[in-house]
């Protein structure tokens, strides 16, 4: 009685199995054969979800943007409600394009979308500096593909989804233009600089002894100081034109959020730094020596913004070429 039901059984759970795995292979192969046809390059879908997963990783937008509580990052506009005009960027997008339009260029909320990516510094948001990286460029390098699936995902932020209307955006048809020939320049651009020793690189970056001091105010991962900008993942989305021109002209364009101001005080005290926290009855800044100090307002007289950056300007003077070159070798490796 028992033994023709077990029979079945295992027969069942063999055939199970075989169906599992004839399914495991064929979807390897058929994933395999989509790869392929892209010759290397990505196929990606034009959806907000295939938008997001590169928002939040290949396209490094987490790092200098959040949305809504999503992210960590200060450095630009949030993209969700509690952004600038308290809209989330797909809503935004459509005020963004009627003031395109009154400014001369006509355009509608989704060639806002794909101008703020195509050509960043075409509308420089209030209160922010111009300092959105090509993301077209190396070394985020998205691809046409990949930008549209980033649009749609900011679409789908408060706005109409609608994948059809990047397709006809002029924007896209001129990045797309611009990004065939971006990642030959680049490589052009590298072409003066030697290899350095990104060991080396991190010895002088955090050194004690070394009249550089990086540290002293950036921090890379666990460590460093917090009175620059974090560099942890300088790398991923900076070139190395955009690192040396930060090194040795630290003053020429200045990280948002960043400006230092000059503080005299009623004693006569005068004090440089960065403010990190204000409130009715003091003011706290970060001077170049990476030290917090506290400020009760009663004894300020005077408060001065200034052009120049807390970073010191005479980097060019005191490495030489060769530890430029090992600091630069480190800070590549910041991805
Ligand atoms: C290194 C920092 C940085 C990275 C990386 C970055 N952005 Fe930005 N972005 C900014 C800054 C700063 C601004 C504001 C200045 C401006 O308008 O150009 C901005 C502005 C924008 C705006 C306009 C917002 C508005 O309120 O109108 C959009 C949209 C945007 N970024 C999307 C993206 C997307 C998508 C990515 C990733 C593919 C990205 N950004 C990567 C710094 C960055
Ligand atoms: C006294 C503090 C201080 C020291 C020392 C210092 N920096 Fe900076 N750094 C800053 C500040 C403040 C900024 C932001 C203002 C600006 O853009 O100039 C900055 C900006 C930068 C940026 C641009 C980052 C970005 O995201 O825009 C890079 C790269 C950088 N520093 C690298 C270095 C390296 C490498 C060294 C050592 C050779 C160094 N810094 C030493 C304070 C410092």
């Amino acid at each position: 009685m028992k033994r023709p039901f077990l029979g079945v059984t295992i027969f069942t759970v063999v055939i199970v199995l075989l169906f599992v795995y004839i399914g495991e292979v064929l979807t390897k192969v058929s994933g395999e054969a989509v790869k392929g046809a892209g010759h290397g390059v990505s196929a990606v879908g034009a959806t907000p979800e295939a938008g997001e997963a590169i928002f939040w990783r290949k396209g490094a937008c987490y790092t200098c943007h959040s949305v809504g509580r999503r992210g960590s990052s200060i450095r630009a506009p949030n993209l969700g409600e509690s952004g600038p005009l308290n809209m989330p960027i797909g809503a935004r997008a459509a005020l963004r394009a009627q003031e395109r339009t009154k400014q001369g260029r006509p355009m509608a909320a989704t060639d806002y979308l794909v101008e703020s990516l195509a050509e960043p510094g075409a509308y420089v948001v209030e209160g922010f500096k111009n300092e959105m990286p090509l993301v077209w460029k190396p070394p985020i390098a998205l691809q046409p593909d990949e930008i549209k699936a980033v649009v749609t995902y900011l679409q789908s932020q408060g706005g109409t989804v609608d994948a059809a209307g990047i397709d006809k955006s002029p924007f896209l048809q001129k990045l797309k233009a611009a990004a065939a020939t971006a990642a030959a320049e680049v490589a052009e651009a590298w072409k003066p600089y030697m290899p350095g020793d990104p060991k080396l690189g991190q010895e002088i970056f955090f050194s004690p002894e070394s009249p550089v001091g990086c540290g002293k105010c950036h921090a890379t991962k666990e460590k460093g100081g917090d009175v620059g900008p974090e560099l942890t993942h300088v790398a991923a989305t900076r070139t190395p034109q955009f690192i040396l021109q930060a090194i040795l002209e630290p003053s020429k364009e200045i990280a948002s959020g960043f400006d230092s101001i000059l503080i005299q005080t009623k004693d006569g005290r005068l004090i440089t730094g960065i403010v990190k926290k204000e409130d009715v009855a003091s003011i706290t800044v970060a001077d170049s020596q990476g030290q917090l100090q506290k400020i009760p307002k009663a004894e300020i007289a005077e408060r001065v913004p200034q052009k120049t950056s807390l970073m010191p300007e005479n980097f060019g003077e005191i490495l030489t070429v060769k530890d430029l070159h090992d600091l630069l070798a480190f800070l590549m490796t910041l991805k």
